[in-house]
């Protein structure tokens, strides 16, 4: 029975990744900051048959309150698995070019937070020698484009953040795993018109177990984004900077 936290579990890919566990019974520490939809989203997973579904309210960009967010999540739960990180935004890369402090933000929401969260959370696996950190970050960290480069450096930002930690924690038999989704129909991209490469969260969720259990590194999801970004990562940056990506 897998004790596991998850910071922003109300997001769609966070919800539809927990349903999965609840079905095997894991117990669940849930944070979010809207504490209807947590209220919902716990019972929702009890009825799927989960042990437990505690909850509490996180507000990503309160990085003074981590530590007693944390060690809350740790008492409660007796120690965890898996701690899952999954929430973001995808501001406007328009309004980001005008506003500095727009731009600030969403650094500090997708790059600053969960790095301040992981530094904490590492101290904690590294001494009790287990646990998996799972962090969504995105393809789009792979190669700065024109049309989300701002959140584009917030997860690229985080993915060589988590390379360095997997370095580190090798050593401990702590897991870390960077998940880089595709494109995932969820509230986040509701406005994005869909197309053949769009996915649900159900399909990311999959994606997700699948990596956790095998102790993957780094996983696509789903994985023929890993030939997608392959490709245009190969593209010599001299021609790159004239696409309109
Ligand atoms: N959807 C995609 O195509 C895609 C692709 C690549 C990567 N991702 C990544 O996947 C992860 C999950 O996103 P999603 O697609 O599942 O979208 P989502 O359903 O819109 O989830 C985003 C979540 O982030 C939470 N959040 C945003 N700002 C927060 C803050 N300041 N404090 C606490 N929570 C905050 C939101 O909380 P509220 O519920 O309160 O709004 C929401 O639960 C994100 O890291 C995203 O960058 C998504």
């Amino acid at each position: 029975m897998k004790k596991i936290i998850i910071f922003g579990a109300t997001s769609a890919i966070a919800q539809a990744t927990a349903r999965r566990y609840a079905q095997r019974g894991a117990r669940f520490y849930l944070l979010a900051r809207d504490p209807d939809k947590l209220a919902l989203l716990a019972a929702d997973l009890r009825a799927r048959g989960a042990q437990a579904t505690h909850t509490a309210v996180f507000e990503a960009n309160d990085i003074e309150a981590q530590t007693g967010v944390i060690d809350t999540a740790i008492d409660t739960l007796d120690g965890f698995d898996i701690a899952l990180i999954a929430y973001g935004t995808l501001g406007d890369q328009r309004q980001c070019e005008t506003s500095v402090a727009l731009t600030l933000q969403e650094l500090g929401t997708n790059a600053f937070s969960p790095i301040a969260l992981l530094t904490r959370l590492a101290n904690y696996c590294e001494i009790q020698r287990y646990g998996t950190l799972a962090v969504i970050g995105s393809v789009a960290g792979d190669r700065g484009r024109q049309s989300n480069y701002v959140y584009g450096t917030a997860k690229g930002a985080l993915a060589i953040f988590l390379q360095g930690l997997r370095n580190r924690l090798a050593h401990s038999g702590v897991h870390v795993l960077t998940i880089k989704p595709g494109f995932i129909d969820t509230p986040m991209t509701a406005d994005f018109p869909k197309g053949k490469l769009w996915r649900s969260p159900e399909t990311a969720a999959k994606g997700i177990e699948r990596a956790i259990t095998a102790r993957r590194n780094v996983v696509y999801v789903p994985g023929w984004w890993q030939v997608i970004m392959g490709v245009i990562q190969s593209i010599p940056e001299a021609i790159f900077k004239h696409l309109r990506l």
